[in-house]
């Protein structure tokens, strides 16, 4: 038997829930903000994926990320979607009204423990974070049957205080209790002795699933988690590609291959369609913008590439010699298809599906609409080309464009002074705009055009460039971040003319900011219970 084949009693063993967190947490990463269409896209595709729960987003925090999960409430019929709340009366109700229409529904309710979050965050005593979370979880379950609870900061938390508090939240109808590593700071000896020690001395703890949640600051995310598997958990909290605040979650395709890998070990399984793994993972690298580094386990490009020769030559003699999982059975494509603009229809629809994009008939059509265009300019026309393809469409159906590009000329070199001329069209009053400037370059000197012809006051936060594929007729793809009045605002672009590509990525950046100017300010989700 194949290391990764599993054995005919896998289906006996008990079942760990997936919790995904992609769109709550991940994109809580720094600069993976994601519009509503985006996060639907991404939802179907864990569902597809048979993920057993998402967390959907934490509504209060802005009525983007309200409608975010309401509709993917709407459209979700296989899995559980949860929304998050802290233990607050209009956090636990905007939840409830989002995710009201699951088939599933699910809150999530938190109130941090630990002494360091009760003595300067919240400024409250031991008594009072138990009252709290306890009228958090039975207020929720006045809406739901499905509540989870999380304390905050557990594994920081004195283990006898997170014990009453674990207690007294599944005695007031918590279903499921996450215990999170909220600062990345557990190791999985650690981990184990906190679950231990929860399942010897919470005496209602039959009553719920224990589940958790582990963040990467030490690089320490998947192995805690599989730890606390060990001793007893039956739910793994994790992220597509391991984002999440600062240095991520466990990333979901590390713990669900190493439990599947090492069945030995863990003997459990997952619910999850494992040939999935990749095309997901490569949805949400390009609709966030974060590439997988090369090296990424299971989904890195290098994951399953072998380099040396003796390597070569044992993988030549038998596949088992260097890997132990099949590329195959996560979803990476035996042979990477070039399309070209004799490509029909179904051979892009099945492109797109193999990439993780399930699209409607008018997307469809819109993708390859565009797809021919590209193809008429590139003989060949790759996968990355395809998703920038998708993406700016994503981005377009959900961002208005008050701003749309006519012209740009430029000119750049040595010893010339860079000059732009850039002409614009008001999509609203159908008026057209044209301004020249000089700059440091080229590009310098169309983003000054492109803020003059629209008014807005922006500071250029971030800028990066890259090819999306090898070869010279390459397309160049640039993300760049803006500030504008404190708040940030991400622009993509992409074509074979870098400084246009540039141009159309700050211009994106620019719409979304005089469509945000509209919005109001996202809830302040800190400090506060
Ligand atoms: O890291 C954390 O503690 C969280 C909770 C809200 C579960 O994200
Ligand atoms: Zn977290």
């Amino acid at each position: 038997m194949s290391p990764t084949e599993q054995a005919p009693e896998a289906q006996e063993l008990p079942v760990i829930r997936i919790f995904d967190t992609t769109l709550r947490d991940g994109e809580q990463s720094p600069g993976a903000s994601l519009n509503t269409a985006e996060k639907l896209e991404i939802a179907r595709q864990l569902e597809m994926l048979n993920v057993d729960i998402i967390e959907a987003g934490f509504p209060i925090s802005s009525p983007d990320d309200f409608e975010a999960v309401r509709q993917i409430a709407g459209i979700i019929r296989h899995c559980t979607v949860a929304g998050l709340a802290r233990c607050t009366e209009k956090d636990i109700v905007r939840a409830a009204e989002a995710v009201r229409h699951a088939v599933k529904p699910r809150i999530h309710a938190f109130c941090a423990t630990s002494a360091i979050h009760r003595q300067y965050k919240l400024k409250r005593a031991m008594e009072e974070i138990v009252k709290i979370s306890v009228e958090g979880v039975k207020l929720a379950k006045s809406f739901v049957e499905d509540v989870e609870f999380s304390p905050e900061d557990a594994s920081r938390t004195e283990l006898p205080f997170l014990t009453e508090v674990v207690t007294a939240v599944i005695e007031a109808g918590a279903t499921t209790v996450n215990i999170p590593d909220t600062v990345g700071y557990s190791t999985p000896d650690h981990f184990t002795r906190i679950i231990e020690h929860l399942f010897a001395h919470v005496p209602n703890i039959e009553k719920a699933i224990i589940s958790v949640h582990c963040h990467n600051d030490l690089g320490l995310a998947v192995a805690n988690s599989l730890a606390a598997v060990k001793a007893g958990a039956r739910q793994i909290e994790c992220t597509i590609n391991g984002l999440g605040e600062r240095a991520g979650n466990a990333s979901l395709e590390e713990v669900v291959m190493a439990i599947k890998t090492r069945a030995d070990v863990f003997k459990c399984r997952t619910n999850v369609n494992t040939r999935r793994i990749y095309p997901t993972s490569r949805l949400v690298s390009t609709l966030t913008g974060l590439k997988v580094q090369r090296n990424k386990a299971i989904v890195g490009e290098n994951a399953f590439a072998h380099e040396a020769g003796i390597h070569q030559h044992g993988m030549l003699a038998h596949r088992s010699t260097y890997e132990i999982m099949n590329p195959e059975d996560v979803g990476i494509p035996a042979s990477k298809l070039v399309l070209g603009k004799h490509s029909g229809r179904h051979a892009l629809h099945d492109r797109l599906l193999q990439l993780g994009h399930d699209l409607d008939e008018d997307r469809l059509n819109a993708v390859f609409e565009q797809f021919k265009i590209l193809a008429d300019r590139k003989k060949e026309v790759h996968d990355e080309d395809i998703e920038a393809i998708v993406s700016e469409l994503l981005d377009e159906a959900e961002n208005q464009r008050t701003w749309e590009m006519v012209a740009m000329q430029t000119t750049g070199g040595t010893g010339v002074l860079p000059t732009a001329t850039v002409k614009l069209r008001n999509t609203q009053t159908g008026e057209t705009v044209t301004d020249a400037a000089t700059g440091d370059g080229p590009i310098d000197a169309a983003f000054t055009c492109i803020l003059r012809l629209t008014g807005v006051d922006a500071v250029l936060r971030e800028y990066d460039l890259r090819a999306l594929t090898g070869g010279r007729d390459a397309q160049g793809e640039v993300h760049l971040e803006l500030a504008v009045n404190g708040r940030s605002y991400r622009g993509r672009g992409r074509s074979t003319d870098v400084i246009e590509a540039s141009a159309l990525a700050f211009l994106s950046a620019v719409n979304r900011a005089v469509a945000g100017a509209a919005k109001p300010l996202p809830e302040a989700t800190n400090g506060d219970v």
